[in-house]
């Protein structure tokens, strides 16, 4: 089988982390629960975790790495702590669901009010159209640092400097980027970063994190038990247990701490010209097969390991259907969470098929995918 859905989940991990995961199953404790050596051994590796996402990622200090169990709760955490009835968040047209929706939310029953920046139908963004949108009244700005459907790149750099200039936070979705370029908030503005560690950092499932800068006040969505101020009636103020009511899930960042090991040891550039070289190979293969059409922007040098495409007006689930079949090619068709992007591409009822790379495919299959995708359009 060949798997290209790595933007869903990447599914191969490297093997120390499948070995921590079995590892700490059989020897970690609670986590801040008890002073004896399996509990304290859990919380090593736990601060230890936080302080290798703080250096990776350019957060002010460990204890300002919350650990969630997917990007989704982290968004849902930052958009619900952060924005108050009656403010104005400007958002875009690239965003998943899990920025969509609890935005929505807030809109009906908040009473928020919503800016969109535009896609166009490359699935681009115009920075003046930001600049037009954030007033000195815009409480956020919640962007994604690639779309998950054509998988385009967005100058958060840029855009962090002009929430910065009008006062407003900057939270950033960075599922599809985490792992696969350098990011970091200090220097592009970030003040609140989220990401699932289950995609390009090669984590398992269940592992998520969220990074605050100093001095930004997040409402806690959950309260409950933490290991400290018990007697306290309300959640503690201090990051990160003021955001991790609950036992943590240290079997699963177990894994994610050995995936950064990895990830480090690899090197991020790496990574990215690796998924990459892979992704153009893809394009230049696939994009002037008469029948297919490839969406997004391929100009620019720097593109998440995406690629979406269709087959005339054939159904996307048929063509994802044929791939798995009579390829055992693994994509993702249909709507990807994204309905936004979708409508932008004209693709809302076709949907598209997304092929997604990772560190682990290899040229070979690639061009087995893009022969598959010939002959499938050869047949439509
Ligand atoms: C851009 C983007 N944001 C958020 C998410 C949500 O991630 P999760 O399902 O791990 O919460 C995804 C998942 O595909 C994504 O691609």
């Amino acid at each position: 089988m060949i798997y290209l859905d790595n933007a869903a989940t990447t599914l191969k991990k490297p093997e120390q982390v499948i070995d921590a995961v079995v590892y700490a199953m059989g020897n970690f404790g609670n986590a801040s629960r008890g002073a004896h050596g399996y509990s304290l051994d859990a919380s090593r590796m736990i601060f230890g975790t936080r302080q290798k996402i703080a250096d990776m990622f350019g957060c002010p200090g460990a204890d300002h790495v919350i650990f969630t169990s997917n990007a989704t709760e982290s968004l849902n955490m930052a958009i619900n702590g952060i924005i108050s009835p009656g403010d104005r968040v400007i958002t875009t047209d690239l965003e998943h669901n899990s920025v969509l929706r609890p935005l929505y939310r807030l809109e009906n029953e908040s009473h928020i009010s919503l800016g969109f920046v535009p896609s166009d139908r490359k699935g681009c963004l115009r920075l003046s159209d930001f600049e037009k949108l954030v007033t000195d009244r815009t409480k956020a700005v919640v962007c994604t640092h690639a779309s998950n459907l054509t998988g385009n790149i967005v100058d958060i750099a840029e855009i962090g400097k002009i929430a910065r200039r009008h006062g407003a936070l900057f939270i950033v979705d960075a599922s599809q980027t985490a792992g696969f370029v350098n990011i970091n908030m200090e220097k592009m503005n970030i003040d609140v970063l989220c990401f699932s560690g289950h995609k390009g950092l090669m984590g398992p499932q269940g592992t998520g994190a969220l990074l605050v800068r100093d001095g930004i006040e997040i409402r806690p969505f959950k309260t409950g038990g933490t290991g400290v101020q018990s007697y306290e009636k309300s959640q503690p103020a201090e990051y990160p247990v003021r955001l991790e009511a609950g036992t943590l899930n240290s079997h699963g960042i177990a894994g994610l701490s050995a995936a950064l090991d990895f990830i480090s040891a690899t090197g991020i550039d790496k990574i990215e010209q690796k998924e990459n070289r892979l992704l153009r190979r893809f394009y230049e293969q696939v994009s002037g097969v008469r029948g297919v059409t490839v969406y997004g922007d391929f100009s620019s040098s720097l593109h998440a390991p995406v690629a979406a495409l269709n087959i005339r007006s054939v159904d996307s689930g048929e063509i994802s259907d044929c791939l798995f079949r009579e390829y055992s090619i693994a994509t993702r068709p249909g709507a990807h969470c994204a309905p936004r992007m979708h409508e932008a591409l004209g693709t809302r009822e076709q949907g598209a098929v997304r092929f997604s790379f990772s560190w682990f495919n290899t040229e070979e299959e690639i061009d087995i995918a893009a022969d598959a995708v010939k002959e499938i359009a050869a047949k439509y």
